[in-house]
């Protein structure tokens, strides 16, 4: 039985100040172990500072293309340089507002490996989808495509964030039984190709987690920590969310 390691992940999304940076970099040392990994997603001009104090740190997402042309686009390989390890591909708030499509997600998730960071794929279902019992055909969907494009192996070097969509920032956190739910449906999809890499996938879960209720969430078999939003931003909250990963 592989023992996966805890992971907690911070996604500022649009906010952050280098005040912030020095806040969060100099709580996050009182609970860093070698026993979780923590990572930190701040707005890129911060992947620097945050770095800079020995913290992990992630791009919220990169362009699936190289360098060039393309205003305002984040290059993959500049990221990198920057220190960073991880980015998020895929996160439910780049394919709403910004139209990202699987199929863009799983470029951006390629261009993610070339240059050596490693992609957390984000997926999840909205209300209607949920409502409609869609939920595994949607995450389904979103995982086949980057396995169709890379191969099922390429999920070897990657992490998997379930985000169900009417989470995001609601405060209606998904149940303990509803994330392990499909949590153990995204396992066992990996595991009927290769079950070796999906005992060693880190799946995150995210969707309004905060400090009273991510123990119970991070207590189910196949949940091995969370991608918080709104509560990474307050030291206290998300130093806490750390300690009962
Ligand atoms: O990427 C994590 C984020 O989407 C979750 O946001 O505020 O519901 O924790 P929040």
């Amino acid at each position: 039985m592989a023992t996966r390691k805890p992971m907690v992940a911070g996604n500022w999304k649009m906010n952050g100040s280098l005040e912030l940076v020095e806040q969060l970099a100099n709580a996050i040392k009182n609970v860093q172990s070698d026993e979780l990994d923590i990572v930190v997603f701040p707005p890129f001009p911060l992947i620097s500072s945050l770095q800079q104090q020995n913290v992990v740190v992630g791009s919220q997402t990169v362009s699936e293309n190289q360098a060039g042309a393309f205003t305002g686009e984040v290059d993959a390989q500049l990221i990198k340089d920057l220190g960073a390890t991880y980015t998020l591909v895929g996160h439910s708030e780049r394919r709403s507002i910004y139209g990202e499509s699987d199929a863009v997600v799983a470029d951006k998730f390629a261009r993610a490996q070339h240059v050596g960071l490693t992609p957390i794929l984000c997926v999840g279902e909205s209300e209607e989808q949920r409502e409609a019992n869609e939920t595994e055909l949607v995450v389904a969907a979103q995982i086949d495509a980057v396995i169709n494009k890379l191969g099922v192996a390429a999920l070897k070097n990657s992490v998997v964030a379930y985000e169900p969509v009417w989470a995001i920032g609601t405060g209606k956190t998904a149940s303990p039984e509803q994330a392990q739910a499909v949590h153990k449906f995204i396992r066992e999809k990996i595991a009927s190709a290769d079950s070796d890499l999906a005992e060693q996938l880190t799946i995150l879960y995210g969707g309004s987690v905060n400090e009273k209720n991510s123990e119970l969430l991070f207590a189910q078999p196949d949940i091995d920590g969370g991608l918080i939003g709104g509560a990474s931003l307050k030291a206290e909250s998300f130093t806490a969310i750390c300690e009962s990963a």
